[in-house]
């Protein structure tokens, strides 16, 4: 197993990772000092899975389980799905000392997460995330939040989990679409902090590809560290975090005129090219630095472009999204294959080129 540290002070951390950790996980909550009761937020598909057992681990260190679930899909991050949660919660006589333990992708984990912040002022959250999206992502750094008026997170808080049970062995009941859009997440890590890992990527996205459980865990592992290290730095998203949004001014307006049909892994990989060729064109990147990015891209199976990008529709909802601001729009480009800088001196000429290819 291997273990990332994310230091803030009395909110510290770890973050677990490992192949078949969810069986040790009793012992593990057990050690850290939990209350013997909790309570699991999950949904149907991942309780089938892997409730039984996270379920068999919790009773066998003498837990009292409550399991809640919600049904599946973006739209539970509701007030409505909370509200739901906070009568149950209450219902179980859940206490402040109850944890919640959110067993699931981003969406259960930000939905729980949301509700652990704000049941009761708070209770102790522990991370339990299932997909590779949510891993490598959701899961670290604290950001919990639900949709509202069809705008995504828009109620939310930042509220760091006491502990994160991240079990590579879960990655692998992914179905494909689900597994490669988190690699647009993982290939982001790469150019915006670390050249070698983006080298590592390539040179074993085969591998990756296979499921292999050794490189499953490292690439887990260095997208966590280099995630915790951001936020780190940077908790409240007062500056360098924004980084984490490379790909992603681009990426959110695809999302959202495509009406969510482009996932958020495909729109981000489109983002984080059209935010390479931004650059190639203010001659920062270099051509063999965009290439290699694109190649990467093309392997992991996601799209490098639109075949109809709606230039003019796209350029208004990128006009609306949060990163805009004073009227500019906020490009995280890269100077490099593992750096990045923040900018809102994009010449709008530049984005329409760089989307049409
Ligand atoms: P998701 O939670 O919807 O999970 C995707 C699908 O996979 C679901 O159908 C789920 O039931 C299923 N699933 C989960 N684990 C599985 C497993 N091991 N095997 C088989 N199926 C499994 O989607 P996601 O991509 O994990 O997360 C997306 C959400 O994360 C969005 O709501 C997004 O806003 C949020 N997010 C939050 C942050 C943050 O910092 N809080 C960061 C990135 C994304
Ligand atoms: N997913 C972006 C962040 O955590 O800041």
């Amino acid at each position: 197993m291997k273990k990332v540290q994310l230091r803030l002070g009395s909110n510290s951390y770890d973050i677990d990772i490992g192949p078949g950790i969810l069986k040790q996980s009793g012992r593990q909550l057990k050690e850290s000092g939990f209350a013997d009761r909790l309570v699991i937020i999950t949904n149907p598909i991942v309780n089938n899975l892997y409730g039984d057992t996270i379920g068999r681990s919790l009773a066998a260190e003498g837990f009292t389980v409550t399991t809640l679930t919600i049904p599946d899909g973006e739209e539970q991050k509701s007030l409505e799905a909370a509200g739901r949660l906070y009568h149950e919660l209450a219902e179980c006589y859940a206490e402040r000392t109850t944890p919640i333990l959110a067993l699931g992708g981003g969406v259960i984990g930000d939905l729980a997460g949301f509700v652990a912040a704000t049941y009761l002022r708070g209770v102790p959250l522990i991370q339990v995330p299932t997909t590779l999206l949510a891993q490598v992502d959701s899961s670290i750094g604290g950001k919990v939040a639900l949709d509202h008026d069809r705008l995504k997170n828009k109620i939310g808080a930042f509220y760091q989990p006491r502990l994160v049970i991240s079990d590579i062995d879960t990655i692998k009941t992914l179905g494909d679409k689900q597994f490669t859009d988190g690699l647009a997440e993982v290939i982001k890590y790469g150019v915006i902090q670390d050249e070698g890992f983006f080298t590592y990527l390539e040179n074993n996205l085969d591998r990756i590809k296979l499921l292999d459980t050794e490189t499953l865990e490292e690439v887990v592992f260095r997208s966590a560290e280099i995630k915790a290290g951001v936020v780190e730095k940077d908790e409240k998203d007062l500056g360098l975090r924004a980084i984490l949004n490379f790909g992603h001014t681009v990426g959110h307006a695809i999302e959202s005129v495509s009406d969510f049909k482009v996932s958020h892994g495909e729109a981000v990989a489109i983002g984080m090219l059209a935010a390479a060729r931004i650059s190639r064109r203010m001659s920062i990147l270099t051509q063999n630095e965009l290439s290699r990015l694109e190649g990467l891209i093309k392997r992991a199976g996601l799209p490098t472009g639109l075949p109809d990008p709606g230039i003019e529709k796209l350029v208004s909802a990128m006009k609306q999204d949060k990163k805009v601001l004073k009227g500019k729009l906020r490009f995280v480009l890269p100077e490099s294959l593992g750096k990045v800088f923040i900018t809102d001196e994009v010449n709008l000429s530049l984005v329409e080129q760089a989307l049409i290819g």
